[in-house]
Order: structure tokens, then C-alpha cells, then sequence
């Protein structure tokens, strides 16, 4: 695909589509009112007689305008700010996708809208763009009806004054798209290809891109020889040998000395396991892996980006399965940090894994440690699809979470974590089970449990099974919570 700034006059745009916008109440930006002018009136006509969009996120498309080179122009009604400019965006990669057009200028962002962070409109903008642009169709034989979004040429109009800005924005954005496409691919392949080998070969294959890039993946010998019970009991009920994979970009210039640690559940597909799962849209449970993904992804876009942090990634790849060898319920597993575990339900094995690779970071002296993982239905239910769920015992690790899922429009809402939960997970043969005996507060709970694992440094936990990926007529991974994470690390970066 091709996206580029440029500026320039606007009576001389010769694309297929010139999109310009208009404010709610009929406001005029400023490229409109140029074109206008450049029009003899025609838009400020078009308003009178009722034309034009009028509410947030309504397009019209005018063919043949006098005065102009653009083959048409589409008005979209927006403001700003980046929510609506993003759903504005969508209308017109939809419109290009449906009429099949090939270039596109886009004149949205002006300078002169009071209040108004350009860099971050610019931004959000492009990565609609590419969000819009994704395809994921290996194991599609026949080439998709209508066109394809990679082959059109995109020019973002930028008014002399914000091309560097818009210049800027681009980098960031291409740098969220490198992130954020690997993370849905990994979310959009089948099972039976993104396994935890598969996992252990993406990291591999990140590391031959970026030389800088220190990778590690551990095989199920070197598992059971660091004492990770935990993982490995989800692990075997499953013919695909797990993985643990570790990731240490650490930049000469870094701003922390001390690193922070991503940790992603990556179980490939959760089938329940011996407490499985009911048959109703299991297929959703290849998405188990997102965290994971998003481990990958925000890898992959601060090597792309040189960002000034020092980060490891660690990703715990294990596929669950009710085997012969499976872990029972009533099973005891020791995990890494010494603590005893009874399996109570099978099904919650993502806190099973991820207790073992929270003990693991621990190597790492870090600044901060924060896991991702669909973990569970509960956060759906209390959440949506929306906001990912988001706790912790650092309130100031969770407030700069907060505002990066702000700034990213990948937004975050916080849940407690009092004692009062945590004594919710009692057992009568382990040192703690893995479930808890009531159904309220599943998210919560879950939470709890790692909490117990992660009380050696400052932590954070992101629920994100509601929003890892979407349903429906755009069924597939969504990307977050990469652009949360990639901008936080930037926060730090910049700090
Ligand atoms: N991967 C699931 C959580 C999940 C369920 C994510 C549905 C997205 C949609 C997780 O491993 C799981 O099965 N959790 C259980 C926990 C329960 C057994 C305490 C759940 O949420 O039902
Ligand atoms: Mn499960
Ligand atoms: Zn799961």
C-alpha cells in the first residue's frame, strides 16, 4: 500500500476520490472553504439546498464538480477528534473498497481547528487507513469480489504548515501497522498451523529482521528443567509439544535501565481441556493466543520504530487438549515458584501458564511486568468488547496504562483487586486452587491468582478477551492492545 504527506494546491489534485469534511452543523474546514471558493460556491450551494452530510460519520460523494481535477468528491462530517475522524475514515475506505477507485486525497486535518493535537489526528487517522487495508487470505483459492484496499494510493493533503507533523505521524502509524498486522495474522491463522512451534518460528523470524533482537525459545526439556509444573500440566494433555519464548530488545539509548516485561498467554487453542468446553463457536478459542500476539506485535514495532525503551517479551505457547495425558481435575501441580496448585477446572489454564512465566520474569529485575491475556469469559460479560480489563498492585502503573489506552483509542477500564478476592482462593490439598469455589467475579479472581505470582515487583494484568478480536461480518483479530502498549512505551521514551 501506499500512503503519503503531501502539500501542495488544491486545484490540482488529480485522484479518483478528493474526500474533504465538514464539521457538525455545517462548519466548514478549511480546505472546504478553499475548494469552495475554487468552485465559484458550489459546496456553500449544496448546503443551502441540504446536500451535504450533516450528522458525525455521513458521507455524500459529488461526481463531476466544475473547477476540479478530482474525478469526484466525497464530503464526510466529522470532527477532529480522533474517535469520529477514525469512524469517518471507515466510511471512505469502505467507499473505496466498494467502487473500486485507486487514489485517494484526503483533506481532513487542517491546521488552523483550534485545540486540536495535529500530530495525533494525522496519526489516527493513517492507522485507520491501514487498519482498513489488512487482508488475511492465505487459504482463500479464489481472489475476494471487489477491490482491494493494497493496491490504492493514499495521499493525506497536509497544508504547509503540518507536514511535519503529518510526516511524523506516519512513521508512528507505520511502525503501529507492523505491530498490529502481525498480531492479527497470528490471531487470524487456524490451530492447526499457529501452534506453539509456530510461535517459537515467529520469534526466529523476528529476530533475523532485527539483528538487535535476542531471542530464546525453549523447548519442553528445558520447561521441566526450570521447574515450570504449571505450564507444563496444561501442556500435556496436548500432542504439540509447548514453547517459552523469550525476547530482549535493548537499545544502546534505552531511558530504563531496568526493563519493562510484556508476558502474553499464548495458549494456541483452548479446547477446555478435560473440563471442555460446549461445542458453540469453539473455533473462537484459536484466539487464544492474542496476548501472545500482541507480544509480537509491539516487538515488532519498536524494532521497526528504534524506540529509546528496553523491553523483554515473554510468551507462554502451550496448546490445551484433553489427551490421554491430560492434566485431571483434582490434579496438583507444582509451579515454578514452588507453590502447589489444585486444578480444579481445566479450562482455566491461562493462569496456569502465565503464573509460571510471571515467576520467570522475576530474572529480569524489571520496572515493570505487564501480562496480556484473553483470560476470561467473565470480562466479556462486565466489559464488552470495548474496554479490556485492566488491574494490578501499582496504581501508578495503572494509571499510565489508563491514559496510554486513552491517547490510543485502545481503552482500558480498571477493576479491584482488595484481599477480600484473593481469600476467594482457598484449597483444602494445595497451597491455592486455581479456581474459586463462588462464580461472581471471575475476572477478578483470576487476577487474584496472579497477583500471587507477581508480588516481587510492580504489575499489571490486561484482560482483553472481549477485545482481542471481533465478531461478526468483520470476524478476526483486532490488533489490541498493541497500540495501548506501543504508546506507553513511547510515554516512557519520551519521559
Ligand atoms: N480462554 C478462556 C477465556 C475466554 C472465554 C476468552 C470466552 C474469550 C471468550 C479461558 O481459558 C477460560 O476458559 N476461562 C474460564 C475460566 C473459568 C473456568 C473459571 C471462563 O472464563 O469460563
Ligand atoms: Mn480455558
Ligand atoms: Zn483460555
Amino acid at each position: 500500500m501506499n500512503l503519503t504527506v503531501k502539500s501542495g494546491k488544491l486545484s490540482a489534485i488529480t485522484a479518483d476520490v478528493l474526500v474533504l469534511r465538514v464539521g457538525e452543523k455545517g462548519v466548514f474546514s478549511q480546505s472546504l472553504k478553499e475548494i469552495d471558493t475554487l468552485t465559484k460556491g458550489y459546496f456553500r450551494a449544496q448546503k443551502r439546498n441540504r446536500n451535504l452530510p450533516q450528522k458525525s460519520g455521513e458521507t455524500v460523494i459529488f461526481y463531476d464538480v466544475a473547477g476540479l481535477k478530482a474525478k469526484r468528491v466525497m464530503v464526510v462530517c466529522t470532527d477532529l477528534s480522533t474517535k469520529s475522524l477514525q469512524r469517518a475514515i471507515k466510511r471512505v475506505t469502505q467507499a473505496v473498497k466498494k467502487h473500486g477507485w485507486s487514489s485517494a486525497v484526503l483533506a481532513l486535518v487542517d491546521n488552523d481547528e483550534a485545540g486540536i493535537d495535529l500530530e495525533s489526528a494525522y496519526q489516527m487517522a493513517f492507522q485507520q487507513i491501514y487498519d482498513d487495508s489488512y487482508v488475511f487470505a492465505d487459504f482463500k483459492t479464489k481472489a475476494s469480489e471487489g477491490g482491494s484496499l493494497e493496491d490504492v494510493s493514499w495521499v493525506m493533503f497536509a497544508e504547509n504548515k503540518s507536514l511535519d507533523f503529518g510526516k511524523n505521524a506516519l512513521k508512528r502509524a507505520q511502525a503501529w501497522a507492523k505491530g498490529t498486522y502481525l498480531t492479527r495474522r497470528l490471531g487470524d491463522l487456524p490451530p492447526n498451523v499457529c501452534q506453539p512451534a509456530y510461535l517459537g518460528k515467529t520469534a526466529k523470524s523476528l529476530a533475523k529482521q532485527y539483528p538487535e533482537l535476542i531471542i530464546n525459545v525453549l523447548k519442553r526439556k528445558d520447561i521441566k528443567a526450570l521447574g515450570m509444573g504449571a505450564l507444563l500440566g496444561v501442556a500435556q494433555g496436548s500432542a504439540q509439544h509447548p514453547r517459552f519464548i523469550t525476547m530482549e530488545y535493548k537499545p544502546a539509548n534505552a531511558r530504563n535501565k531496568k526493563p519493562v516485561v510484556l508476558v502474553g498467554k499464548g495458549v494456541t487453542f483452548d479446547s477446555g481441556g478435560i473440563s471442555i468446553k460446549p461445542g458453540a463457536a469453539m473455533d473462537e478459542m484459536k484466539f487464544d493466543m492474542c496476548g501472545a500476539a500482541t507480544v509480537f506485535g509491539v516487538i515488532n514495532a519498536i524494532c521497526y520504530e528504534k524506540l529509546d525503551v528496553y523491553v523483554v517479551g515473554i510468551v507462554a505457547a502451550v496448546e490445551n487438549m484433553p489427551g490421554g495425558n491430560a492434566t485431571r481435575p483434582g490434579d496438583i501441580l507444582t509451579s515454578m515458584s514452588g507453590k502447589t496448585i489444585e486444578v480444579l477446572n481445566t479450562d482455566a489454564e491461562g493462569r496456569l501458564i502465565l503464573c509460571d512465566a510471571l515467576t520467570y520474569a522475576e530474572r529480569y529485575e524489571p520496572q515493570a511486568v505487564i501480562d496480556m491475556a484473553t483470560l476470561t469469559g467473565a470480562c466479556v460479560v462486565a466489559l464488552g468488547s470495548h474496554r479490556a480489563g485492566l488491574l494490578g498492585n501499582d496504581k501508578r502503573l495503572i494509571d499510565a496504562l489508563f491514559v496510554a489506552g486513552e491517547a490510543a483509542n485502545d481503552p482500558v477500564w480498571p477493576l479491584p483487586l482488595d484481599q477480600e478476592y484473593k481469600d476467594l482462593l482457598k484449597s483444602p490439598f494445595a497451597d491455592l486452587p486455581n479456581i474459586s469455589s463462588k462464580r461472581e467475579a471471575g475476572t477478578i479472581v483470576a487476577a487474584a491468582f496472579l497477583a500471587e505470582f507477581a508480588e516481587k515487583y510492580s504489575w499489571a494484568h490486561l484482560d482483553i478477551a472481549g477485545v482481542a478480536w471481533r465478531n461478526g461480518q468483520d470476524k478476526g483479530g483486532s490488533g489490541r492492545p498493541v497500540g495501548l502498549l506501543l504508546t506507553y512505551l513511547r510515554h516512557l521514551a519520551n519521559a
